[in-house]
């Protein structure tokens, strides 16, 4: 992942730089706004932390006006609250207190990361497929991954760049789901200058910036029909227009694609042009669900504690047999990413070295098929604990639940967003209803602000 940094920051910007650096991030550095637009418009970053201090509001407007979709971080000196609450509203997404703190910065970055997770496995089913990927790698021939949510298909893309002969240049990755179509077409494929009001440069979209190596169109199946098209004439012929140029830009890409929607069906509704699909569906890629490879649980789950353990700066911790067994009966509907949020949790919530059944907070209406569901109320010890909170509203028990997760993490608004399952926005809009209501919430870091 590249991520820009702008401004000085007093000195401190060296320090998150090293730490980014140490997560394997490449950084680069800009001290204005000026330059750091002309690097965006050069196809430069996947993320970026600016400097609290300067003008966050022109900056997010200029870059969004050229239709640059690059997540931006606020970053400034401690408790610069009034800035911090500004550049959230001037458009930043996340603000991060400095001198930089590993953990946050780990958990901002996670918030906005593209996935480079190792491929972690042992299950013969996986086993399979991963062979099969191995296989194909070094062809430079398009692959589509399909599977459930959260089955791992951006991790296999990765896996298989890493494998492949273009494994030197670089991996470029654009969640189709995630940008309005407008904003995916420049994102794509660039622009030219004047090509809308807000062009006021020449960008170098994504087809460019993967010149030479892969191009991963995650959630392909959500593409506007218009920019499919688009996407097909660039895959025949090689070579792509940017949005308002004159003349095509030749390009060398790998395309790898995923879904988790039958694309079938999408092709027989109408939604996804079958011409497209059958260039894409060279390799046929599908990864089972997690329920399908139980042996690959304790294993994720280890990968997990420890990846967690570290990121947070915790001892390192085990996993006893009665958390393991407490694993292997559940469904996991969401898959591994399920799997991963549960383990995190697990790791902030537990208080020795080691992770015991208690420690682990299952999905509440995650159930196997053949448990009906009365039975699951009754067995479910989420759903019991709950009883008690019979005759009161939903928005008490959330309440509750917010204030004292934050007591329990101090104040500490990332680890409790992440123990909650939130959003950090989320956390603290809550926060700041209940502020507005008269209710005392434990302090953190942007505090006195809200
Ligand atoms: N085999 C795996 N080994 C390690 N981590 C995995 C594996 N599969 C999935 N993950 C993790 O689970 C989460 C979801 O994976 P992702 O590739 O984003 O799923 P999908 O794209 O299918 O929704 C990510 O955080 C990823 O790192
Ligand atoms: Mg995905």
């Amino acid at each position: 992942m590249r991520l820009l940094i702008i401004g000085t920051l007093n000195g401190h910007i060296t320090e998150a730089a090293r730490i980014a650096k140490a997560k394997g991030l490449s950084v680069s550095h800009v001290e204005t706004i000026g330059p750091a637009i002309s690097f965006l418009r050069q196809g430069g970053a996947d993320v970026i932390f600016i400097d609290v201090t300067l003008d966050i509001w022109t900056f997010v407007k200029s870059i969004r006006d050229e239709r640059i979709n690059t997540p931006v971080i606020a970053c400034g000196i401690g408790h610069e609250t009034k800035l911090a609450v500004q550049a959230i509203r001037a458009g930043a997404q996340e603000y991060l207190p400095l001198p930089p703190d590993t953990d946050l910065i780990a958990a901002v970055l996670g918030s906005v990361s593209t996935n480079e997770a190792p491929l972690v496995y042992q299950d013969p089913v996986m086993a399979k497929v991963v062979k099969l990927a191995e296989q194909i790698a070094s062809s430079d021939a398009s692959v589509l991954i399909t599977g459930e949510s959260g089955t791992g298909k951006e991790v296999m893309a990765h896996f298989i760049h890493e494998k492949s002969k273009r494994s030197q240049s670089s991996f470029i990755s654009v969640n189709c789901a995630a940008i309005p179509e407008n904003l995916l077409e420049s994102e794509l494929f660039g622009h030219e200058k004047g090509a809308f009001t807000g062009a006021l440069a020449r960008r170098i979209g994504k087809f460019e910036e993967a010149d030479g190596g892969t191009l991963l169109l995650d959630e392909i199946t959500e593409m506007h029909p218009r920019l499919q098209a688009k996407l097909l004439r660039a895959i025949q012929e090689r070579e792509i227009d940017r949005v308002g140029g004159t003349k095509p830009v030749r390009v060398n890409i790998r395309l790898l694609a995923t879904s988790n929607r039958n694309m079938m069906q999408a092709v027989k509704e109408g939604t996804f042009r079958e011409d497209l699909y059958f260039r894409l569906n060279v390799v046929a890629i599908e990864i089972p669900p997690l329920r399908e490879r139980k042996n690959d649980l304790v294993i994720l789950a280890k990968h997990f504690v420890k990846k967690y353990s570290e990121v947070n700066g915790l001892d390192s911790k085990e996993l006893n047999q009665e958390a393991c067994n407490k694993l292997l009966v559940q469904t996991w509907r969401g898959n591994v990413r399920e799997l991963e949020n549960v383990i995190h949790r697990a790791v902030l919530l537990c208080e020795s070295n080691i992770i015991a059944g208690c420690d682990i907070h299952l999905p509440q209406f995650d159930v196997s098929a053949d448990i009906s569901p009365a039975h699951t109320q009754l067995s479910n010890p989420a759903v019991d604990k709950n009883v008690e909170g019979v005759g009161r509203t939903v928005a008490e028990v959330e309440r509750d639940l917010i204030i004292n997760t934050l007591t329990h993490c101090s104040g500490n608004r990332t680890h409790a967003a992440t123990i909650l399952g939130i959003s950090i926005r989320t956390l603290r809009n809550k926060i700041r209803q209940y502020r507005d209501e008269g209710i005392k919430v434990p302090d953190g870091q942007l505090d006195q602000a809200s």
